[in-house]
């Protein structure tokens, strides 16, 4: 299968190649929070990476799982966990093999699609969809970053471009409810940036 391994992002971090990490939550995460969007819940992260964003939600109250397959990403949020006091349950597997004993009622999907090559995009959306109750909300940050060989059909990641148009075909209305856009872009101070979406799942 084409794409980065677990091998890969284990690399990454102990390499300190980790441009993505920011070192604290994607201030996308407090705007959600302040605009009460995301209200306490039963909550998964998937690819959590350092952790961030599973300490804060833990901290503001909500029933936290952070997922990831690779062993440095648990031990970092683990400590950054211990580090702030609050708790959280931690899952070390693949998204694409993991299933949960019951549903979320939300999931906040930061940078773990694109970290995923595009051939996985359908089996990780359907999991997606199934990993959350009826109703329930996918607060999506889909990393922007078209690169030059795009135009000749070159596939160039991690991280994938997302494009809006493969985004509203991988999360297909009926089974999805968009909101209107256009979308808040949150910038990134490795001069990445992400669109910020909503979905409600049917
Ligand atoms: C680009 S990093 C993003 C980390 C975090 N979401 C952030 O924004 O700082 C991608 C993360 O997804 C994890 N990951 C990638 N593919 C995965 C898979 N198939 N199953 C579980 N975790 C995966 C990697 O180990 C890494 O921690």
């Amino acid at each position: 299968m084409a794409g980065p391994t677990k091998e890969f992002w284990e690399e990454r971090f102990a390499s300190g190649n980790t441009p993505w990490d920011r070192g604290a939550s994607s201030p996308q995460l407090a705007l959600w929070l302040r605009a009460g969007l995301l209200k306490p819940c039963r909550i998964l992260v998937p690819g959590c990476g350092s952790g961030y964003e599973v300490v804060d939600l833990a901290l503001a109250g909500f029933e936290v799982t952070g997922l990831d397959y690779s062993d440095e990403a648990i031990s970092r949020t683990h400590r950054n966990l211990e580090k702030a006091g609050v708790d959280a349950t931690l899952v070390q597997a693949d998204v694409l093999a993991w299933e949960p004993d019951r549903a979320f009622d939300a999931v906040y999907e930061q940078t773990c699609l694109c970290a995923l090559y595009p051939d996985q995009w359908r089996e990780y959306a359907d999991r997606l969809h199934r990993w959350l109750a009826p109703g329930g909300k996918l607060f999506a940050l889909f990393m922007q970053w078209l690169r030059e060989g795009a135009a000749e059909g070159l596939i160039q990641g991690p991280p994938y471009h997302c494009d809006i148009n493969a985004m509203r075909a991988l999360f297909a209305e009926p089974r999805w409810a968009w909101g209107k856009p256009p979308y808040p872009r949150t910038e990134h101070p490795a001069g990445l940036a992400e669109l910020a979406v909503v979905l409600a799942r049917r």
